[in-house]
């Protein structure tokens, strides 16, 4: 069984196909052509901006998808029905594109499309599931919805298939920070949440403070490593450890972002300061993460624990996690280049979907604020 997935909920225009036998899903192809570039002179992603791009891009990520994944056979050109153009009214670059480059690929061997639904930037969502709709009537080949959480969550399926549940994930992004209890593929509780900024972003803003550009959270996270190599503790700045303490299991960031600007501002930014700051920031960051997800282990006692999303990319977090879980406990992480946006993990959730005869035909919708648990 192959499935092809396509994930645009931001930045980057991500196409995979996943081939998934009895046991296991190998990847064909992952392709992952990210926007940055565009986006970091707006300090973030601009929805409208992501919407265009993505229109021009998708067509060229599908070929070069089936490419890699040797799936890729030219054949006579035919006309594309006008009832399938007309789906791509509202994106031109992706109406223009598809009606040039899709009449000359012959139907590739692909049993199954799935596409992000949402959260995600909306704009950006709409050009992958206008594209997958499209795709779904041009080949006849029915099409998956997928929450990109739960593609976040699923992107484990290649480091391990035995995941055992009830299984506690902590999901990390530039969107979402959130401790979600699994009690299989499909059935989820959000039993914790960030109340304000999600832990990516706080990276990302910080990155900012200390003056480094869009995404910024790979660059935190290098400096902070290359201090701790030299200091054993963060002793210059002290940050707080917001709602460490608390007696629930919420998050929250925005307080943290506002301290590292009140003390940047006594200071001049030299790389020193950078890299003292992002130690502390990151060993701020990190004690939290850590502390709230033992804290939901004591109250939802779990069989794995899955760390995933952006920020799990995050060598010390995932290092800090292994070293404080109980021995016991399953701990599986994704490979690190499926941490960030991909859409070989949107292929993975719907594979767990495929296999649990969960595919009801529906019509699909871009949900910016789609919940894991909804
Ligand atoms: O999941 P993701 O690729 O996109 C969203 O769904 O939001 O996560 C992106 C976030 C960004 O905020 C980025 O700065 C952060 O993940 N990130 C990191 C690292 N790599 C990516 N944050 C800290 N340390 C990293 N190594
Ligand atoms: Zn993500």
């Amino acid at each position: 069984m192959k499935i092809l997935a396509i994930e645009t909920s931001c930045d980057e225009t991500a196409i995979s196909v996943v081939e998934a036998t009895e046991n296991s899903p190998s990847v064909l192809s992952h392709i992952v052509n990210s926007q940055i570039n565009l986006h970091q002179k707006y300090g973030g992603v601009f929805p409208s901006l992501a919407k265009r791009e993505h229109g021009k891009n998708l067509v060229p990520a599908l070929v070069e998808a089936l490419n890699k994944a040797n799936l890729y056979f030219e054949t006579n050109s035919i006309e594309i029905p006008t009832e399938i153009l007309e789906t791509l009214e509202k994106n031109p670059e992706l109406q223009e594109s598809f009606k040039n480059g899709l009449g000359a690929i012959k139907k590739p061997e692909i049993d199954y499309l799935a596409v992000t639904e949402g959260p995600g930037l909306e704009p950006a969502l709409w050009a992958g599931i206008s594209f997958a709709k499209a795709l779904s009537m041009l080949w006849d080949i029915p099409l998956i919805p997928i929450n990109h959480m739960e593609g976040h969550l699923a992107s484990v399926l290649l480091s391990t298939e035995n995941i055992e549940f009830p299984a506690l994930a902590l999901l990390v992004s530039g969107g979402h920070t959130e401790l979600v209890l699994a009690s299989s593929w499909g059935k989820y509780q959000i039993i914790g949440q960030t109340l304000d900024d999600a832990v990516g972003e706080a990276f990302d803003k910080v990155a900012r403070l200390l003056g480094f550009p869009y995404p910024g959270g790979p660059q935190i996270s290098r400096l902070a490593s290359k201090h701790r190599k030299k200091e054993k503790v963060s002793a210059y700045f002290k940050l707080p450890r917001p709602m460490l303490n608390s007696d629930n299991l919420s998050f929250s960031f925005s307080g943290l972002k506002t301290a590292v600007r009140y003390a940047l501002e006594k200071t001049e930014i030299t790389l020193e300061i950078q890299q003292k700051m992002a130690r502390e920031f990151e060993d701020a960051v990190v004690e939290v993460l850590v502390s709230k997800t033992l804290k939901a282990l004591g109250s939802y006692p779990a069989k794995t624990l899955i760390l995933a999303g952006g920020v799990s990319a995050n060598t010390y977090l995932r290092k800090q996690l292994k070293e404080s879980l109980p021995k016991d406990l399953l701990y599986i992480v994704p490979e690190q280049h499926l941490s960030t946006d991909n859409a070989t993990m949107i292929a993975l959730a719907a594979y767990t979907r495929i296999r649990n005869n969960d595919i009801s035909q529906r019509e699909i919708v871009a949900n910016g604020n789609l919940q894991i648990d909804s």
